[in-house]
C-alpha cells in the first residue's frame, strides 16, 4: 500500500483492524482510537479518495489502497496545510483528541465540495464527534479552509 505518498510492503495479520495497524505497526499514532464501534471519527483517514473510518476496516481490505493519515496532511516541507492553519487561526480545537479526524475529513470535505455551505460542512462532519463540543469554530475553521483554498486556486 501507499501511505502518505510513500510505498509500503509489510506483512500482518490480515484480521488486524486498519488503525492498530498504522498506530502501532507503522507508528503513525496521528488517527486515535476513540471509541472502537465506529461511532466517534476520531480514527478517520483517507483511504483510496474516501474518508474511513480505520476501525471498522481489517488490513487486509486495505492492501494496495492508498492512504493518507494526518500525518501527511501538512507539505513536505513541513508547513502546515491550509486546513490546518485554519483550525490554529480559529481555533478549531481544544482538546485535541478528534483533530486529526475533524482535518482529515476536512480535508476530503473540501475536495468533495470546494464551497459548502455551513449546513453542508455541518452534514459533512457529521460523523466526527467532538467531545469538548467545539463545533462552532470547527465548523468556522472549515469554512476558512474553504475561502482560502478557493482563492489560492483563483490566483494559480
Ligand atoms: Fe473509529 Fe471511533 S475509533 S470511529
Ligand atoms: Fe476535544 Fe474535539 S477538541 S474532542
Amino acid at each position: 500500500m501507499i501511505i502518505n505518498g510513500q510505498e509500503i510492503e509489510t506483512s500482518a495479520d490480515p484480521r488486524t483492524l486498519l488503525i492498530h495497524f498504522l498506530r502501532e505497526n507503522q507508528g503513525l499514532t496521528g488517527s486515535h482510537i476513540g471509541c472502537d464501534t465506529s461511532h466517534c471519527g476520531a480514527c478517520t483517514i483517507d483511504m483510496d479518495g474516501k474518508s474511513v473510518k480505520s476501525c471498522t476496516l481489517f488490513v487486509g481490505q486495505a492492501d494496495g489502497s492508498d492512504i493518507k493519515t494526518i500525518e501527511g496532511i501538512a507539505h513536505p516541507d513541513g508547513t502546515l496545510h491550509a486546513i490546518q492553519e485554519a483550525f490554529r487561526q480559529n481555533h478549531g480545537l481544544q482538546c485535541g483528541f478528534c483533530t486529526p479526524g475533524m482535518i482529515t475529513r476536512a480535508y476530503r470535505l473540501l475536495q468533495e465540495n470546494p464551497t459548502p455551505t455551513e449546513e453542508e460542512i455541518r452534514y459533512g462532519i457529521s460523523g466526527n464527534l467532538c467531545r469538548c463540543t467545539g463545533y462552532q469554530n470547527i465548523v468556522k475553521s472549515v469554512m476558512a479552509a474553504s475561502r482560502e483554498l478557493s482563492m489560492k486556486e483563483a490566483a494559480e
